[in-house]
């Protein structure tokens, strides 16, 4: 499969405390974008409940998978005791086959900051991001804070999308470059209270339209702001 140049990729940073709805919304992203493959590093299962999909813990079942358009990946079996040595082979995994596959793929990841710390960052990650954007590979980071991700993943970030959190410092100070309202963010409801309207979100993107709403019992509303 040749390299896909004019392709423009979607990166996607999804941010927000624990229980605010970052995974819901990741999961329903991933449900709603048409994309030929997704490729779903799932430690912790999180996704693969939402989505109701199985994960795989074998590369020949990961195949298998891929032929359903969703290969979620556990690495229990094959990397027992370094989680991290494995969000690095299903990187590479991943990669190889965004080369081979056409049409949009994506590789996401549910609580990175587990798998990436801010001040290191594994290549094979920074492989599948950077490099895959030519070859029709989306990215999408969940995590607490900006500043879980390493700096070079930052600035590629194309999509926020922003739930309740108390960010100060530096992350407060990207998500003020990004164009989000510190106030705005800091008043979201969170998923837990699970009183509608709660879950309640912030997605801006690099070219400033921004979009609002909650996932449980409050409709959307986009405008264009900056
Ligand atoms: N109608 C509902 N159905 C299911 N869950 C709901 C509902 N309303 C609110 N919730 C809450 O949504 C939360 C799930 O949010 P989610 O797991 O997406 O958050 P998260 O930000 O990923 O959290 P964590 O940091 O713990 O991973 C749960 O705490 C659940 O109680
Ligand atoms: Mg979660």
């Amino acid at each position: 499969m040749p390299a896909q140049p004019d392709y423009s990729s979607t990166n996607v940073g999804v941010f927000g405390a624990g229980g605010s709805g970052k995974t819901t919304w990741a999961a329903r992203y991933l449900t709603a974008t048409p994309f030929q493959a997704r490729f779903v590093f799932d430690p912790i299962g999180s996704l693969a409940r939402y989505l109701r999909i199985p994960r795989a813990q074998t590369e020949a079942d990961l195949v298998q998978q891929l032929r359903t358009g969703w290969a979620a990946y556990d690495p229990a079996r094959m990397f027992p005791d370094d989680y991290e040595a494995g969000a690095a082979w299903f990187a590479r995994w991943s990669f190889t086959w965004s080369e081979r596959l056409s049409g949009r793929k994506v590789w996401a990841c549910d609580e990175l900051w587990r798998f990436m710390t801010s001040s290191r960052l594994p290549p094979e990650i920074r492989t599948v991001m950077l490099a895959g954007r030519n070859f029709g590979m989306d990215f999408l980071a969940i995590t607490h804070r900006p500043t879980d991700l390493h700096p070079q993943i930052r600035p590629q970030l194309d999509l926020v999308a922003c739930f309740a959190t108390t960010a100060d410092g530096e992350s407060a100070r990207y998500l003020v470059d990004r164009g989000f309202d510190l106030d705005q963010v800091r008043a979201l409801r969170p998923a837990k209270v699970r009183k509608p309207p709660c879950g309640q979100f912030v997605v801006r993107s690099l070219s400033g339209a921004e979009y609002s709403g909650a996932l449980y019992g409050g409709g959307a509303q986009g405008v264009a702001r900056r």
